[in-house]
């Protein structure tokens, strides 16, 4: 592809990606999609995806673009589809609208496009192109293409330490280690994600209300992982009115009745702790795609050992606790030797309050830039 052309489809697929980027809520699982329509060097339509149900971004492009779409170029950041989901084929409408050229960023995964869309496009005469700004393209939708590939949410650990990595002293006491500011920020990175994850142990220690602060129009799901029952009926995440315990089928069902009483759903799971990779595969089917661990540090072990985590955030405060009895961020196994020791990728270091906050990528699903502040 002569230089030029590349360039220019670069600046237009760039402007197709920050349109993905305006939608306004978190449209999953659908992914990030924005288009734009240029004809002569000049734009004749725009749209991005607004969430399930609703257009896709082609047809919010076509729409604008009218009759100026003959001859045009489309760039969109993903294949467009093929098949009748909620919304008809942009295939279609792309047929039907005169677009000469399509430029598109990555391939759908999704099992009902997968070249498809892209195959139908140049069978009836379009020139199409693909890869432009692919790296970009995948990081908008990292979440998306982990759960087509994986079937998995997307999991962010959050950590909050003391210079010597631990999470509560030897008598569990936690609060607070990290400042206002951080905690501030580690909300903040709440918001973006549709549950938060704990142990059990937590819910006893600090009984946290994990929502959202000020309240968002959606709140968090909050998953308390608890074998045993333990949780107290009064646990503050259970006044959500989005709780979801996760259990074993070895208990009574005295209390998970009253949980379900007070609006808890309980889900039971065979064996003696909770299966991880089964609990995930599960909120996916459920509709939850990005889960955030606050811990404590027996959850994230368990979740470090099954290498589950994508993302990390973890939030250090200059104060040492010391003590062998004190907890430290992860037990679980660990590794013996350092060569499978998972090391961050994309890592960024920041000041926040009188403290810093360590970001880095953890699995190859996790694929931004550390200066993208889109992404999870
Ligand atoms: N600084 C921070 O960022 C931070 C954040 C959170 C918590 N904390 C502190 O951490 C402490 C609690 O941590 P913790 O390590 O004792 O406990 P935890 O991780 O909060 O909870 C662990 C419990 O969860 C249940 N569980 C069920 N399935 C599990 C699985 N597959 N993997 C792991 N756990 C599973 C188990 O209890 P059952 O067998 O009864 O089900 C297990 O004992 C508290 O002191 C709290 O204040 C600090």
């Amino acid at each position: 592809m002569p230089s030029t052309l590349l360039q220019t489809d670069q600046r237009y697929m760039r402007e197709a990606l920050s349109l993905a980027r305006q939608s306004p809520v978190l449209p999953y699982p659908n992914p990030w999609v924005g288009c734009v329509i240029v004809r002569n060097g000049k734009v004749v339509g725009r749209g991005f995806h607004h969430g399930a149900g609703t257009p896709h971004a082609e047809i919010e492009a076509l729409r604008q673009a009218g009759a100026r779409a003959r001859n045009a170029t489309l760039y969109v950041n993903l294949e467009p589809c093929c098949h009748f989901g909620r919304t008809p084929p942009c295939t279609d409408r792309i047929l039907q609208s005169g677009i000469r050229r399509v430029v598109y960023a990555i391939r759908d995964p999704n099992p009902a496009v997968e070249g498809r869309g892209a195959t139908i496009l140049k069978k009836r005469g379009l020139e199409v192109a693909s890869g432009v700004c692919a790296a970009e393209a995948a990081a908008l939708n990292e979440v998306y293409l982990k759960f087509r590939a994986t079937g998995l949410p997307f999991v962010t650990a959050k950590v909050a330490t003391s210079l010597d990595g631990k999470i509560a002293t030897r008598t569990g006491v936690s609060k607070w280690i990290t400042d206002q500011t951080a905690r501030r920020r580690a909300r903040q990175i709440r918001r973006k994600h549709q549950a938060v994850l704990v142990g059990v142990n937590t819910i006893l220690a600090d009984d946290p209300h994990l929502g959202l602060r000020p309240p968002g129009p959606v709140e968090p799901w909050r998953i308390v992982l608890d074998s045993r029952l333990r949780i107290p009926l009064r646990a503050q995440v259970l006044k959500s009115g989005r709780c979801i315990v996760a259990t074993t089928d070895s208990l009574s069902s005295y209390k998970a009745k009253q949980l379900k009483r007070i609006g808890a759903r309980v889900w039971r799971f065979p064996g003696r702790r909770i299966p991880i990779k089964r609990l995930l595969k599960k909120l996916a089917r459920a509709g939850i795609f990005s889960v955030m661990v606050e811990g404590g540090s027996e959850v994230l072990g368990s979740f470090y050992d099954l290498r589950l985590i994508d993302r990390i955030y973890w939030f250090l405060a200059p104060m040492i606790i010391g003590s062998e009895q004190s907890r430290p961020a992860f037990k679980g196994r660990g590794v013996s030797r350092l060569e499978p020791a998972a090391r961050l990728r994309n890592f960024r270091i920041e000041p926040v309050g009188n403290g810093w906050m360590i970001r880095g990528n953890m699995s190859r699903w996790a694929l931004d830039q550390a200066d993208n502040e889109n992404t999870l």
